[in-house]
C-alpha cells in the first residue's frame, strides 16, 4: 500500500477530518491526516484524547479492506494492535503487550491508543478509518490512569516524521498478511500479546468485581475469561474494566 501523509499543524480531531473529507470527496487507501495538535482529540467512549502538542502522533489512516467479510472486522483491530506493538517492540526490550481489545501497554501503562470506525455500504466493506494516538516524547501527563510514552519508556527522543513512517510500514506489514489471508498467523500472534493471558487478575464485569483469567478472544471480538469457579464469561467492551491486579 502507498500511503500519502497530509500533515496539518493544527486540527479538531484528524480522525473526525477524514470522516468528513471522505464523505465530500473519494479518497484512495493509504491516506493519512497527521496533526502535530489535536484540540479535540476523541476516544473510546467518546472521551478525549489529550496529547501534548508536537510531541506525539495523533493520526487517522483510511484502509478500504472490500475484500474483508465485515463478520470478520475484529481483524483489522487485530492488525491494528499487532503493528502498533511490533514498532514498540523494536524500540524497547520492555513487555509490550495489547490490553483487550486495542489499547497497547509497556508494562502498567497504556501508551497507544486505537479508535477504529468501520463504514459498510450493504454487507460490504467500504472504509475503515483508523485514528491512533501513539505517545512519543511527551514527559508530564495529566493525571490520568495510567499513561507513558516511548520517551518515559527510553530516555531518548524520537523523530516524529520517522516514528510515524516506521508505524506505518509495520502497519502494512500486518495489512498484508491480512491480504494474504493469514488469519492464523494474526491471531496467534495477538493472543500472545495479549495482557493478562491465562493468569488471574481483577475485573469489575457488569458493575461487579470479579477475578478471573482471559483465556481466549473469539472471532467476533469478544473477551473469554473464566472465573474461579470455572465458569465461563464472555464480555463486549463495555462490559468490563480491567484494575490491573494480577493476583
Ligand atoms: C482510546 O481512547 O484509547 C483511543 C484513542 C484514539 C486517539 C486517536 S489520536 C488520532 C485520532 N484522532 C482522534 O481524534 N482520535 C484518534
Amino acid at each position: 500500500m502507498e500511503f500519502s501523509i497530509i500533515t496539518v499543524d493544527r486540527l479538531d480531531s484528524t480522525q473526525n477530518y477524514l470522516i468528513d473529507l471522505s464523505n465530500k470527496t473519494e479518497l484512495q487507501e493509504g491516506i493519512v491526516i497527521n496533526a502535530l495538535s489535536q484540540f479535540k482529540g476523541v476516544g473510546q467512549f467518546e472521551n478525549k484524547w489529550e496529547s501534548e502538542s508536537g510531541k506525539n502522533l495523533t493520526f487517522s489512516l483510511l484502509l478500504k479492506p472490500r475484500f474483508l467479510n465485515p463478520a470478520s472486522q475484529f481483524l483489522l483491530t487485530q492488525v491494528l494492535s499487532l503493528a502498533i506493538s511490533d514498532y514498540l517492540l523494536t524500540q524497547t526490550d520492555k513487555p509490550v503487550s495489547i490490553k483487550w481489545p486495542n489499547d497497547i501497554y509497556i508494562g502498567k501503562k497504556k501508551i497507544c491508543g486505537i479508535l477504529v470506525k468501520n463504514q459498510l455500504l450493504g454487507t460490504t466493506f467500504e472504509n475503515s478509518f483508523c485514528g491512533i494516538g501513539l505517545n512519543v516524547n511527551q514527559e508530564k501527563f495529566p493525571p490520568l490512569p495510567n499513561p507513558t510514552s516511548l520517551f518515559l519508556e527510553t530516555g531518548k527522543e524520537f523523530n516524529l516524521n520517522e516514528a510515524l513512517k516506521a508505524v506505518l510500514e509495520s502497519i502494512n506489514l500486518r495489512y498484508n498478511q491480512l491480504k494474504e489471508g493469514k488469519i492464523e498467523t494474526l491471531e496467534r500472534d495477538y493472543m500472545k500479546r495479549l495482557l493478562y493471558k491465562d493468569v488471574f487478575a481483577t475485573y469489575i464485569y457488569k458493575g461487579v468485581e470479579i477475578e478471573a483469567r482471559i483465556y481466549d478472544v473469539n472471532e467476533y471480538g469478544h473477551l473469554l475469561l473464566k472465573d474461579r469457579e470455572g465458569n465461563d464469561i464472555c464480555c463486549e467492551l463495555k462490559e468490563i474494566s480491567f484494575i490491573h491486579n494480577v493476583l
